[in-house]
């Protein structure tokens, strides 16, 4: 596991984009695996401008979205699909027959985490994968537990994760109470993970996800057993590392 140390948030995420921006470039036909959430939305940006530059090209890309509520469709400012369509892909040359987010709107979790399975297994390793932390360390939406996941799985969000995303809706209640997400085995086949986190309130789980022992009770952790993982943190989520 490589750790890169950058000052703040704004560093951290020029630096994330750099290495995605590098990958597409290297192999223009990449699949990529892609995060939600607060941390990517920095990297998503500064891609944008590159892409407005002329310095990078997403139009034979194909991604891979973690995770989404179950429940709640793509037209939902609070899905994730659609957090993707307006942070993100609306912006590039990416086809939007190439974006993938598993289908929240699927009520049946069985056919929804298959389907979204097949379709990352057709995809074959993906060339890199982005990942957020989680408080509680989780991965996608691979909360602590017993035992890691294997494929994509319907799963019930911990009280703190609840909190954590109700900042995002009106309030608490409106945070659905389970999401689909793509498993850590899956997470684990990427041939890169890149790992971007910031902030104080991140600063244990950066620590459990490096030092600690690999156990499911801090998913990140089985990330010290990828041979190409690198973890891009600023000082305050390095805090106590
Ligand atoms: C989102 C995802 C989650 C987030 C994590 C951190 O697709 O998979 O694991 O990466 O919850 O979220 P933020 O970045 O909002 O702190």
């Amino acid at each position: 596991m490589k750790v890169i140390r950058t000052r703040d948030y704004d560093d951290m995420s020029r630096k994330t984009a750099n290495i995605i921006s590098a990958q597409v470039i290297l192999k223009p036909d990449c699949t990529l695996g892609l995060a939600t959430g607060t941390t990517p939305i920095g990297a998503y940006e500064q891609l944008i401008k590159w892409y407005e530059k002329g310095d990078v090209t997403f139009a034979e890309v194909s991604t891979y979205n973690l995770d989404e509520y179950r429940g709640l469709t793509g037209k939902n400012p609070q899905s994730y699909r659609y957090f993707m369509n307006h942070t993100f892909f609306d912006h590039i040359d990416i086809k939007p027959e190439n974006t993938h987010v598993p289908e929240g709107a699927n009520l049946d979790a069985e056919i929804a985490c298959r389907e979204y399975d097949e379709l990352v297994r057709k995809a074959g390793h993906l060339d890199l994968q982005l990942l957020g932390l989680g408080r509680n360390g989780h991965i996608g939406f691979n909360e602590p537990g017993e035992s890691f996941s294997k494929g994509c799985q319907c799963v019930d969000l911990t009280q703190s994760t609840i909190e954590a995303n109700a900042r995002l809706f009106d309030n608490a209640d409106e945070v659905p109470r389970q999401a689909y997400t793509m498993g850590v085995q899956t997470i684990m086949r990427a041939k890169m993970i890149v790992m971007a986190v910031s902030g104080e309130d991140k600063a244990q789980a950066v620590h459990d996800m490096i030092h600690g022992p690999v156990t499911p009770h801090c998913t990140a952790s089985i990330l010290q057993l990828h041979t190409n993982c690198v973890v891009v943190a600023d000082e305050a989520a390095l805090s106590l590392c």
